[in-house]
């Protein structure tokens, strides 16, 4: 049976067009005026923008961290991204120390196994750099993980230090994957943090007293050094400063092909929210690389505007407030980092960027969707509307304004650190491979249907 989504305004890689959109056997058969055929399913999408479904390049589900895991599975947080118009998410699979990327990979199969409402792939994030694991590499790409990770800051956890960091760079160069690298200074980090324990400053807000600014900028300079000495396809994930912006755009004059993520945390919400009073008033925005100033989260936004920043993934970490940030209560240091965002992500975007005039609808289709296909090797299979890639599409509602509230999402956290923030605009329906996954903000089947993508090399 086939589906006729009428009337709607497609966002297409050739412009926003007042056309109709034939999805046949998954896929999209045809777009334009478009007579429906008997038995013809259709969705009246008049007034509402037809969308490529979201791709969110950055989530943490069911990661373990200092002995806990956060608080959303595969199952949850993909139905929270589902409903939030995301129909592909990438995951950071972990190679923790001793273990082979293979076994990493496994285990995250087992974790995937809950099931998925959306299509999934991977990310390897790695914590070392051996013989061992520049002898897998090529399996992983074999395997369908063609982008890793690895870390500057989490000292004596997840760091890798700068030779390891070239070592891995110069395996990807050969092998054509990408890296993205967690950019900031875990040494200075991890001295800064021992200073403040000794004066006893233990109170969340000091969480970002001991992460300044400048040493994301530092380490994004070194990161964009070695990657480009070794030759590597490269990106920074959540970039969260001015500094580092702009230090990207220099090194970018001299020859650098620096890619940026950025997140909407660091958009929407600032430094002021350590101000507040109470533990779990800021233990919420405990994140790494943590909240900024406000002239940070402009020069964020016209970086997106300018196409200068690429992609956009929330770094979904949830942990609970009570029970889990709880943990950090005699000691900022124990608060485990991260925060939900996955199911706002395309809502936010939208409002900010699109509703505030920053940005065209258009680009927002290529920030929250387009841009991760072609980087992440999904394109053009995802990641746009066009015959023959899969009927992936989320409609949004640009007249819909509402405000944020906790009980409104469906991850398995127990706050949003976006409570209260009005919105224009909102994800209505969701199709995934054709299927009509959530009408009018429901989901129309509790059984998730998600599938594991195997991804091409990075563009
Ligand atoms: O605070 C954060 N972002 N936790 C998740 C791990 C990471 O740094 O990406
Ligand atoms: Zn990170």
């Amino acid at each position: 049976m086939a589906t006729l989504i009428k009337n709607g305004r497609l966002v297409t890689p050739h412009g926003v067009k007042e056309e109709d959109l034939l999805i046949e056997g998954g896929v999209i058969a045809a777009l334009g005026h478009i007579v429906p055929s008997e038995g013809d399913q259709i969705f009246d999408a008049k007034g509402k923008y037809v969308l490529p479904g979201g791709i969110e390049t950055h989530t943490h589900l069911d990661l373990e961290v200092m002995g806990m895991h956060t608080a959303d599975d595969f199952f949850t947080g993909s139905r929270a991204a589902l409903l939030g118009g995301t129909t592909t998410f990438l995951d950071f699979a972990t190679q923790f120390r001793g273990e082979t990327m293979s076994e990493g990979f496994e285990n995250w199969d087992k974790k995937a196994s809950v099931g998925s409402f959306t299509d999934y792939g991977y990310h390897m994030a790695l914590t070392e750099w051996n013989e061992l694991l520049s002898a897998e590499m090529p399996d992983m790409v074999k395997a369908g993980v063609t982008s890793f990770k690895l870390y500057q800051a989490y000292k004596g956890a997840l760091m890798v230090d700068d030779a390891e960091l070239f070592l891995a760079l110069q395996r990807a160069a050969e092998l054509g994957v990408a890296i993205g690298v967690h950019c900031e200074n875990g040494d200075v980090i991890d001295l800064l943090v021992q200073q403040a324990k000794a004066k006893d400053e233990k109170a969340p807000e000091y969480h970002e007293k001991v992460r300044p600014a400048v040493l994301e900028a530092e380490a994004i300079w070194r990161f964009i050094t070695l990657a480009t000495l070794a030759g590597a396809n490269h990106y920074v994930v959540h970039l969260s400063t001015k500094d580092g912006l702009e230090l990207i755009r220099r090194k970018r004059e001299e020859g650098a092909t620096t890619v940026i993520e950025t997140c909407p945390q660091y958009l929407f919400l600032d430094k002021s929210k350590y101000d507040a009073d109470g533990f779990y008033e800021k233990a919420g925005f405990v994140m790494s690389p943590p909240l900024r100033e406000k002239e940070d989260q402009e020069a964020l936004w016209q970086g997106l505007s300018t196409g200068d920043i690429q992609l956009v993934g929330t770094d979904h970490c949830s942990f609970n407030l009570k029970g889990q940030k709880d943990h950090g209560k005699d000691g900022f240091w124990n608060i485990p980092n991260g925060a939900p965002g996955i199911e706002l992500r395309m809502n936010l975007l939208y409002s900010g960027g699109v509703a505030t005039g920053k940005f065209d609808i258009e680009r927002f289709a290529e920030l929250t969707s387009t841009n991760a296909a072609k980087y992440f090797g999904l394109y053009p299979k995802k990641g746009c509307l066009e015959e023959g890639s899969d009927a992936d599409i989320a409609i949004l509602d640009p007249e819909v304004t509402w405000s944020v509230t906790h009980d409104q999402l469906h991850d398995n956290c127990d706050y949003t650190p976006y409570e209260g923030i009005t919105l224009q605009g909102k994800i209505s329906d969701v199709f995934l491979r054709g299927q009509h996954l959530v009408e009018d903000g429901k989901l129309t089947s509790e059984k998730p249907q998600g599938q594991f993508l195997k991804r091409d090399l990075p563009a």
